[in-house]
């Protein structure tokens, strides 16, 4: 049987300048889908480009005193370089100055005029060249661009325009019926209620007023309207029109097409229309994600260009870059990108969680078994819970992924990275070692190499180049049956009798030095982050010992965490709600560096609860948390050694 297809496209980007960490978000999450959709066995077609024509591009050449062509090929060499470093596999790069798609587009546009869907007229109404797109008086916003806010020009012109009211119904009645046509649903009814619902004009779809783009093939002083040049990417692509259609019978419909909000009314009323009037499906998902929102002038000011993907891929890593962008926004909203939010998830979530893991098993192995992995012996209860936690994370993640939700999908993940960590604590294998049970300390630790055997064939998608280093330290680098998906349906599949070979810490913890400077590996740490004491606290000024009557002045308690956020303009600083039992409190901890807020929720954390109140940053918080912390700086939140009942009293 024929493998099944899948196939994915990014938008087609202007090479006007080159491109910011925002348009990466686009292209890695697209790589990230088709990596996974290989992985599980699909005959994949993953396309990506760069729209060439139109105003835009020209008015930019003309500055930049180059002919358009000599332009675009500079950035274009540029973007794919990008891509290059980014691990973006794509499976073709379209871009529409070449033959093949000019002639498709030239194709399209003759079919269209014999049909009768498009006439000449003479269109007189704004346009936004920032945008390309025309604007009638009345959808202007305040006299400018409703989209970008940009100013718009005045065009008259004669020009071809294409019929979209005779189309306007079907495509209601496609969307109604296809649920899933328009993803997120909050764009799918905007579409609805701002553009079809009134009513669709008929499309201006060509100029007459500059020369860069396709030439109407009947008509050559008019150029073909550069959003209808540029949809048409993803069929000509595949071949539309040419004497070779194979890929275009193979591959369309699209299974998702991914872009930004600010373009889903190109593609999901121009687009559709257009495919309709070729007799062509539409596609099956097109999902509108949010934006990565830039604070350009603080960036730029204080830490450089950090915006530009080729700096921060070349200060973190390609695979760590790629994380932060698929783990940071649930994809379809709107997030804020920071250097500071990169550098704590990637000492949480690489560093710690996934670094630790990988270390603290190697390192055990070591010592215990001189890195030889055993074969495992006896059984118990842990083992079960882990076992079950294995076999059903690959489907859990599938259909996150099906959703798009790279986020949830990586949190899944991330959410088995630790429970094999706990696994570590609670069958504390130096414990075994010691006790001499040798079987048992086996198990654990196969059992452990496993999990990050699992968690690697799964991370593939989302770190391209992480895997292979694990497998290099676990010694399974030449073991292609240890990497499959099909190796995810088994525990138990880590080849006993394998030497692993420790190597160099896959992700060092860094640290953000300061205004202006680089991210650095972590050394010393001057400025250990306190947590929070009330300003006026005792001064003891004798020996320092306390009797036990003072102690028990401290009302110490256990406290389950309710609610944790970020405290704005405070970088260490998280508010907390929480649990006391009878009682719930507020409280300002110092923890920011070294939790993330979600990473609390639920946690059960020892507190000093009848600390004088205090107001941080102005906000109130009656009681402190109470973590451990170590020559490095690092802060651990101290806990019971069995989950009690919050408010239990702790002496
Ligand atoms: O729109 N956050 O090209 P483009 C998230 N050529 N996504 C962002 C972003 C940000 N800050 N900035 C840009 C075009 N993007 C047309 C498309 S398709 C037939 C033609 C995304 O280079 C943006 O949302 O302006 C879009 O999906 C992509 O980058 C290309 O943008
Ligand atoms: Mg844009």
């Amino acid at each position: 049987m024929d493998k099944k297809t899948f196939y994915i496209t990014t938008p087609i980007y202007y090479p006007s300048d080159k491109l910011h960490i925002g348009h990466s978000y686009t292209t890695v999450a697209a790589d990230a889908m088709a990596r996974f959709k290989r992985l599980k066995g699909y005959d994949v077609h993953f396309l990506t480009g760069t729209d060439e024509h139109g105003q835009k591009i020209e008015r930019r050449a003309i500055e930049a005193g180059s002919e358009p062509q000599v332009f675009v090929d500079e950035v274009v060499a540029w973007i794919k370089k990008l891509w290059s470093i980014l691990d973006i596999s794509y499976d073709d790069f379209i871009r529409t100055s070449e033959p093949r798609h000019k002639l498709s587009v030239q194709k399209m546009f003759q079919k269209y005029y014999e049909q009768g869907d498009i006439y000449k007229s003479k269109y007189e109404g704004w346009y936004c060249t920032p945008c390309e797109a025309f604007w009638t008086e009345r959808q202007l916003d305040a006299g400018s661009c409703p989209d970008c806010k940009r100013p718009v020009e005045l065009l008259a012109e004669e020009s071809y325009f294409f019929k979209m009211s005779r189309y306007a119904g079907r495509l209601m009645e496609y969307i109604d019926k296809n649920p899933d046509f328009i993803q997120p649903a909050s764009r799918k009814n905007e579409m609805i209620n701002n553009f079809l619902k009134p009513g669709l004009e008929d499309l201006c779809v060509s100029r007459t007023t500059f020369k860069w783009g396709i030439p109407v093939p009947f008509d050559e002083g008019h150029i073909i309207y550069v959003w209808l040049d540029a949809l048409s990417n993803y069929i000509t692509a595949l071949g539309y029109a040419s004497e070779d259609e194979e890929k275009l019978n193979r591959y369309w419909p699209a299974d998702v097409q991914l872009i930004g909000k600010e373009i889903v009314r190109f593609h999901t009323i121009y687009w559709p229309i257009f495919l309709m009037a070729l007799g062509l499906e539409l596609p099956k998902k097109v999902f509108g994600h949010g934006w990565l929102l830039l604070d350009e002038g603080k960036m730029s000011k204080s830490k450089g260009n950090v915006i530009d993907p080729v700096v921060l891929v070349d200060r973190y890593g390609s695979d760590a870059i790629r994380y932060f962008l698929l783990r940071e926004i649930p994809f379809g909203a709107d997030g804020s990108f920071s250097e500071e939010a990169l550098v704590l998830r990637l000492n949480f979530d690489l560093a710690n969680d996934l670094g630790n893991l990988l270390n603290r098993t190697l390192a055990m192995l070591e010592k215990y078994f001189q890195g030889n992995v055993p074969q495992p012996g006896d059984e118990d209860k842990h083992d079960e819970e882990l076992k079950q936690a294995a076999l059903t994370l690959p489907a859990r993640m599938e259909g996150l992924m099906d959703q798009l939700q790279f986020s949830g999908a990586l949190a899944e993940l991330w959410k088995f990275i630790g429970n094999a960590n706990k696994y570590i604590d609670d069958t504390a294998p130096w414990a075994l070692a010691k006790s001499g049970r040798q079987e048992r300390l086996a198990t654990v630790m196969y059992n452990l190499l496993e999990c990050i055997r699992i968690v690697s064939v799964l991370l593939q998608p989302y770190m391209p180049r992480t895997p292979q280093k694990i497998w290099q330290q676990l010694g399974i680098a030449g073991i292609k049956e240890t990497q499959s998906w099909e190796s995810l349906s088994k525990f138990g599949v880590f080849p006993a009798g394998v030497k692993t070979s420790p190597g160099e810490v896959l992700f060092p913890r860094l640290e953000l030095t300061g205004e202006g400077g680089a991210p650095v590996r972590q050394a010393t740490k001057k400025d250990k982050p306190q947590l929070q004491s009330a300003p006026d606290g005792d001064k003891n000024e004798d020996t320092g010992l306390v009797s036990i009557e003072e102690f028990s002045r401290l009302d110490l308690r256990v406290a389950r965490i309710i609610t944790a956020e970020r405290i704005e303009g405070a970088d260490k600083l998280l508010k907390l709600k929480v649990d006391l039992g009878s009682e719930e409190r507020q409280v300002v901890a110092g923890i920011a560096k070294h939790y993330l807020p979600e990473q609390l929720v639920e946690k059960r954390v020892l507190f000093v609860a009848n600390l004088k109140p205090a107001k941080l940053r102005g906000i109130l918080s009656e009681g402190m948390l109470l973590a451990a912390s170590d020559s490095s700086g690092r802060l651990v939140l101290t806990t019971t050694e069995e989950a009690v009942a919050p408010g239990s009293k702790v002496r």
